[in-house]
C-alpha cells in the first residue's frame, strides 16, 4: 500500500512508547530520572523503532498519585529538569524522527493547585465554579469509586466553606468543572502551550470522567478541543483513555459533534488477550476482534498489553477474571481492587521467553497502533514490595549494574531484585544477544512498519484448523499480510483458506526464512512449533524464484 498515506496520518501505524521521566534515566546523579538522562537514551528508542514517545506527567506535583495530581500545567517538575531541558529533549527526539506526546490530566487538579486553593477560599471566589460544589453529596453508585482501598465517596466536605466538592479519583484530586467555558479556555491554552513547545498531541487521562452538562459523556468538549487542535496543527493527536465496552467507546471517536479523540485504547481486546494467553486458546481475543467496530478512516485503535496502572480485567466475567488471576497472579498480593493484577507480563509468564515472544508477535500483528510501556522490550519485571499500582513503575534497567543512575537510586519504587533484576534483565546484555527479547521486539517493530496493511487494512480473523491458533489477514490497496500464532505449548497443524488471492501465489515468511506455496482454492497448510509465530506477505511466485522451500516454525 502507498506509504504517502502513512506519512500523513502518522498515528495509524505508529509505535508508541510510554515512559515516566522519573524512572527512565538519571542524568545528574541525584538518583531520580530526568529529561537530560532521557535525552541521552534517545538512540535506544530510535534503534528500537519507536516513532512516538508518550511522556507520563512531568509537571510540578505533590506526588500523591505519581504525578497525576498537578499543581502547575505550564512548567516542569524541577526534580526532572527545566522547560529548557524539555525543549531540548523534544528537539532531539524530532531529529531522530520521533514525535512526543504527553499526558493531559485535566479531569482533576491536585487539591494544592492554586486554582483549587482559590476555589475553596470562599463560596464567592472567582474560581468557585472551576470545580464542582454541592451543599450535600449527590447520590452515587459505590461501584463508581475507582480506588476503593482509600476512598468511600465521590464527595468530600470542605470544612472552610461547608460545601462538598466532587472527586472521581482520590479526595486530593478535585474534578475540574469542564462544563465551565473559562475552564475549557484554560485547557485549550494548556494544549496550545505544549504544542508550541513541540508536542504532537496528548494522551487524555480518564476521558469518560470529564464533566459536561449533557447526557452521555463529554463529547461536545472533546469535539471543541479537537477543533482547536486542528486549527493549530492538524497532525496532532488525542489518544484517549476510555475503558468502556465497544458501543460506548466508539462514540469517543466522534458522535456527530465532530471528530473527538484520534485514538482509543482497546481495553476490551487487551483483556481478552490476557484471557486467551491464560487459556492457551485465542478464541476470546478472536471474538473481540470480530466484535470491534471499525474506527473512522482517520482514527485508530491503540493496542497494548500493559500500562502503568493495574492490569484491569473489569470487562471480563467474574469466572474469566479468576482464570486470569489463577494463571498469572494467584497470590492475593499480586491482585488489586478485585479487578486487576499489579504485575508486568514477563513474571506473569514465569519468564518463559518463547511465550513472551509469542505475546509480542501477536501484539504487533494486531490491527491498530501498538503502545509499549517502557521496559517491555527487555522483559522488565515488577517490584511487589511497592504499594498498589506502583509495583510496575520500577526504574529502567540499562546494564547489569542497573545503569539507571550513577548515584544512589531514589525513585518512588526501588529497583527490581531477584531473577528479573538488572543482572539478568538489561539493555546492554540483550543488545549483544541475537536471541534476546530486545532483538525480537526490534524485528517485530521493523516488520510492523514494513507492513502498514496490518494497521490500516481491513482485517479478517480466519479459521486456522486448530483451536490453539489465531490466524488473521489484513488487506489494503492490493497488499495482503497474514499472521498466524500458536497460543499453545504443543505443535499445531494449520490449515488456512485464503480467498480472493492471485493464482498462483506464495506466502513469503517475514520472520524466518521460507516461502510457502498457496494451493488451489487458496489453501495453505503447515506445522507450527509450540508458541510459534509466522507473519507472511502474499506475493506472486516469480517475485521470489529461488526460494520455494516450505519450512515449519
Ligand atoms: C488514570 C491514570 O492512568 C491513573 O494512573 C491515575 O491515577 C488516574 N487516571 C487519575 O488521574
Ligand atoms: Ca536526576
Amino acid at each position: 500500500m502507498r506509504l504517502t498515506y502513512t506519512g500523513d496520518l502518522w498515528w495509524k501505524n505508529a509505535v508508541v512508547y510510554c515512559l515516566d521521566v522519573e524512572t527512565y534515566k538519571d542524568g545528574n546523579g541525584d538518583g531520580i530520572g530526568d529529561f537530560r538522562g532521557l535525552t541521552q537514551q534517545i538512540d535506544h528508542l530510535d534503534r528500537l523503532g519507536v516513532t512516538c514517545i508518550w511522556l507520563m506527567p512531568f509537571f510540578p506535583t505533590p506526588g500523591r498519585d505519581d504525578g497525576y495530581d498537578i499543581t502547575d500545567y505550564y512548567s516542569v517538575d524541577p526534580r526532572l529538569g527545566t522547560l529548557g531541558d524539555f525543549v531540548e529533549f523534544v528537539r532531539t527526539a524530532r531529529d531522530r524522527g520521533i514525535r512526543v506526546i504527553a499526558d493531559l490530566v485535566v479531569n482533576h487538579t491536585s487539591d494544592e493547585h492554586p486554582w483549587f486553593k482559590e476555589s475553596r477560599s470562599s463560596r464567592d471566589s472567582a474560581k468557585r465554579d472551576w470545580y464542582v460544589w454541592r451543599d450535600e453529596p449527590e447520590p452515587f453508585d459505590p461501584k463508581a469509586i475507582v480506588f476503593p482501598d482509600e476512598e468511600d465517596s465521590l464527595w468530600e466536605l470542605d470544612e472552610g466553606t461547608g460545601q462538598y466538592y466532587y472527586h472521581s479519583f482520590y479526595r486530593f484530586q478535585p474534578d475540574l468543572n469542564t462544563a465551565n467555558p473559562e475552564v475549557r479556555d484554560e485547557i485549550a491554552r494548556i494544549l496550545g502551550f505544549w504544542m508550541e513547545l513541540g508536542l504532537s498531541g496528548f494522551r487524555v487521562d480518564a476521558v469518560p470522567f470529564l464533566i459536561e452538562d449533557i447526557d452521555g459523556g463529554p463529547h461536545e468538549f472533546l469535539a471543541d478541543l479537537r477543533a482547536f487542535m486542528n486549527r493549530r496543527d492538524g497532525t496532532s493527536i488525542l489518544l484517549g483513555e476510555v475503558n468502556l465496552p465497544y458501543p460506548e467507546l466508539t462514540e469517543y471517536f466522534g458522535d456527530g459533534n465532530g471528530d473527538e479523540v484520534t485514538m482509543c485504547f482497546d481495553f476490551v481486546a487487551m483483556q481478552r488477550f490476557h484471557l486467551s494467553m491464560a487459556r492457551k486458546n485465542p478464541k476470546a481475543l478472536a471474538e473481540a476482534l470480530r466484535e470491534r467496530p471499525k474506527a473512522p478512516d482517520d482514527a485508530q485503535w491503540a493496542m497494548f498489553m500493559r500500562n502503568h496502572d493495574e492490569l484491569t480485567l473489569d470487562k471480563l466475567t467474574e469466572a474469566e477474571k479468576h482464570e486470569v488471576f489463577d494463571a498469572f497472579g494467584p497470590d492475593k498480593d499480586m491482585q488489586l481492587f478485585d479487578r486487576g493484577l499489579r504485575r508486568r507480563v514477563p513474571p506473569m509468564l514465569g519468564g518463559d521467553l518463547s511465550r513472551l515472544k509469542l505475546a509480542y508477535s501477536v501484539l504487533f500483528s494486531l490491527p491498530g497502533t501498538p503502545v509499549l510501556f517502557y521496559g517491555e522490550e527487555i522483559g522488565l519485571g515488577e517490584n511487589l514490595e511497592a504499594k498498589g499500582r506502583m509495583a510496575v513503575r520500577v526504574p529502567m534497567q540499562w546494564a547489569p549494574s542497573g545503569g539507571f543512575s550513577r548515584g544512589e537510586v531514589r525513585t518512588p519504587v526501588p529497583p527490581v531484585t531477584g531473577e528479573f533484576g538488572p543482572r539478568h534483565v538489561n539493555v546492554e546484555d540483550q543488545r549483544r544477544d541475537p536471541d534476546s527479547l530486545l532483538h525480537w521486539v526490534t524485528m517485530l517493530i521493523e516488520r510492523y512498519r514494513e507492513c502498514p496493511e496490518l494497521a490500516w487494512g481491513d482485517y479478517d480473523v480466519l479459521d486456522a484448523g486448530d483451536e490453539a491458533v489465531l490466524a488473521h489477514r489484513a488487506d489494503a490497496e492490493g497488499g495482503t499480510v497474514v499472521a498466524v500464532h500458536n497460543f499453545a505449548d504443543r505443535e499445531a497443524e494449520v490449515e488456512l483458506v485464503l480467498e480472493g488471492l492471485g493464482d498462483p501465489c506464495v506466502l513469503v515468511d517475514l520472520l524466518v526464512d521460507g516461502t510457502l506455496d498457496v494451493g488451489p482454492g487458496g489453501r495453505a497448510g503447515f506445522t507450527m512449533g509450540p508458541y510459534g509465530c509466522r507473519w507472511f506477505r502474499v506475493a506472486e511466485p516469480d517475485e521470489f524464484p529461488e526460494d520455494a522451500s516450505a519450512k515449519g516454525h
